[in-house]
């Protein structure tokens, strides 16, 4: 321990604070400064008391405090638009922006992490702190949030024991690992070590899971280990409450109806004795998922019950403030009685429309925070144009058969692999994206298996139908000299709520049976879909549109845009299910079933001039691709 004298006292506390300054315009001094805190004598740091919970009240820094928060994932969200959003949360009144960090998306391969571009979570926290913000943290590891799998990595599946969301070694060691390197990046960025970082979460509604006992104090211990010394909580909803309390940790809960209030004033005074309110999660509105209808949540139902939840003296976060889109294959989804998946958008009906721009909710909200507000709230930041381009004609056209010949060796084995176990990617397997399995056959039958989640079948290459969830056979008719069978899976997103999340694996799972006997010898085509599948055939590869295509197949057109490239929404009215990518960045999934109509497509990630739009089309190509200046996000039903 370093001593002083009264003078070296101030001194070393000037030098701390300017520290402090020089890190929040300079981040690259940010890891310097954790070396730096080891030698911070304990008087000094004590000085920063963070957030606290006392009595009913939380305080920061001795003073009394209100958690007015709201959720923006930044990995949701392009980079460029970041601050734009955090100036509306900020001009909305809200003191605190809430994110989740996704362990899928920033180790997609074991101990390959990434924490660059659109992952750069310490700029997205700095950037926070620029504006005043305060920063609530929820690294999970499994952050449920409509995103495959709940954030955990598909490659944890690789292990047939692997008991997610448990004690389970395997599963804790690659937690553990994945906490080293996250926690060094984020215990600088804490409060007590002059970030904005007031609050950590414990893992996310785990008392609806509860496979284990031991598991939550297991979550708390590693985050303190690491350094993780702010205010502990956890979040759970009405399911979960009574198991989701831990000892030491503030409970708070998620809801959605003003009947649900009673949880905060009753239930959790019952669980924890009086303690500051919290509702971590108010949802604003809700996702959609495929085949069904757009969610939507009225702005004065949430402004009643916004006011409601602060009038029982209880902090808010509302979840989601903005929610962005589940760009790529990134989204997750349900499988209760029925599997479904989540939609592109994760619009959520919040409070910032899914391209940032406003609602009668922000407006609504913004006079209502703005009602108690000390001082005036800074001025909601302009609208950003949206164009309607010119409509896209493809001009260029690649059968996914055609495809296959740029795709290297295929995968050679005996029997079905799942996706995960696939030997690509460096032993990681695969994510996300397509499998192509084939072999052959040399008679006709009915053919069945488990296949996750969607299969189009195909007799060398004509498609027959699919496999999926509710059709699990299907006649193979007898095709003279036909005898390539070949099965394309597409991986439509991993639950990510429920109890069935050990059971996630994609792909062929187990036999493919031909009339009962076990197909043998296949060969498998890993189709991921990421920039560099696309760069194994250059355009040169490319041939014009037949008149009959055969799919499926990759259509390739060119988006013109001006000098300044602004906000559009692409809309496939004619086309059936794929996915769009513009200059090699996967938009997304798109499928005429809805209710998300249109894509949206970021003017940031257009470059002026001419842009490559290719769109990978399962099974009927449209005519065109138009541009509107409007989302359609499908028939709104009101969420009661
Ligand atoms: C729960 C989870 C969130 C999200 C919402 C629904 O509250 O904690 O991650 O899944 O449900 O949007």
């Amino acid at each position: 321990m370093v001593t002083f004298s009264a003078s070296g006292k101030y001194l070393f506390e000037q030098l701390i604070t300017s520290l402090v300054q020089v890190d929040k315009k300079h981040r690259l001094f940010v890891k310097k400064r954790l070396d730096w805190h080891n030698l911070i004598p304990s008087w000094l740091r004590r000085r920063h008391l963070g957030l606290q919970a006392k009595g009913q009240n939380f305080m920061l820094e001795g003073s009394d405090f209100w958690i007015l928060g709201g959720s923006v994932h930044y990995f949701r969200v392009p980079r460029q638009y970041w601050m734009d959003r955090l100036l509306k949360l900020k001009a909305c009144g809200l003191n605190t922006l809430t994110t989740y960090v996704p362990w899928n998306l920033h180790e997609p391969e074991r101990n390959k992490f990434d924490f660059s571009g659109n992952l750069d979570l310490e700029a997205f926290i700095w950037m926070a702190a620029e504006l005043g913000l305060w920063v609530i943290l929820r690294p999970g590891p499994y952050i449920c949030s409509e995103i495959d799998l709940g954030g955990l990595p598909s490659w944890l599946l690789q292990d047939p024991d692997m008991k997610l969301r448990t004690t389970y070694k395997g599963f804790t060691e690659a937690v553990d690992h994945y906490f080293d390197h996250l926690m060094s990046r984020v215990v600088p960025l804490q409060y007590k070590l002059g970030g904005p970082i007031i609050a950590v979460q414990v893992e996310n509604e785990y008392g609806s899971y509860y496979k284990d006992p031991a598991y939550m104090p297991y979550v708390k211990k590693a985050l303190e280990d690491r350094g993780i010394v702010e205010l502990l909580f956890t979040s759970d909803n009405k399911d979960g409450l009574s198991k989701g309390v831990v000892h030491g940790v503030l409970a708070t809960i998620n809801l959605q109806s003003q009947n649900e209030l009673d949880l905060l004033t009753t239930f959790l005074l019952n669980a924890q004795g009086v303690q500051p309110k919290m509702v971590m999660e108010y949802w604003t509105g809700w996702f959609d998922s495929w085949g069904g209808p757009h969610n939507i949540l009225d702005s004065s139902e949430v402004l009643k019950t916004v006011s409601a939840i602060i009038d029982a003296g209880a902090s808010i976060n509302l979840y989601m403030f903005h929610g962005g889109t589940n760009f790529g294959f990134i989204n997750g989804a349900m499988h209760f009685n029925e599997y479904k998946s989540d939609v592109t958008s994760y619009d959520y009906d919040a409070v910032l429309t899914e391209a940032g721009d406003y609602t009668a909710k922000y407006f609504k909200l913004r006079d209502f925070f703005a009602s108690f507000s000390g001082a005036p709230l800074p001025l909601p930041p302009k609208l950003s144009p949206k164009t309607a381009y010119d409509p896209l004609m493809p001009a260029f056209y690649l059968s996914l058969w055609d495809v296959l010949k740029y795709m290297g060796e295929p995968i050679q084995s005996e029997t079905p692999v799942n996706m995960e176990n696939l030997p690509v990617n460096d032993g990681n397997g695969q994510s996300f994206g397509y499998t192509l399995y084939e072999t052959t056959i040399s008679s006709p039958g009915v053919l069945s298996g488990l296949v996750r989640d969607r299969g189009q079948v195909f007799v060398n290459t004509v498609s027959i139908g699919y496999l999926d969830y509710n059709k699990k056979k299907i006649d193979i008719p007898l095709l003279q000299g036909y005898t390539v069978l070949r099965i394309l899976v597409e991986n439509r997103g991993r639950v990510n709520y429920g109890d069935n999340i050990n059971d996630q694996r994609k792909g062929l799972i187990g036999d493919l049976y031909l009339d009962g006997s076990p197909l043998k010898k296949f060969k498998i085509y890993s189709l991921d879909m990421k920039k560099s599948f696309f760069q194994r055939f250059s355009i040169n590869k490319w041939s014009a549109i037949p008149e009959t295509p055969t799919f499926p197949a990759f259509f390739l057109s060119g988006l013109s845009v001006g000098p300044d490239p602004s906000d559009t929404f692409l809309k496939l009215e004619g086309w059936e299910k794929g996915v769009v990518f513009i200059n090699g960045q996967n938009l997304g999934r798109y499928w005429n079933i809805g209710p998300q109509e249109t894509l949206y497509l970021p003017g940031t990630w257009l470059d002026p001039g001419l842009n490559q739009v290719v769109v990978f089309e399962e099974k009927v190509a449209g005519p065109m691709i138009q541009s509107m200046e409007m989302p359609y996000l499908g028939r709104n039903k009101y969420l009661n």
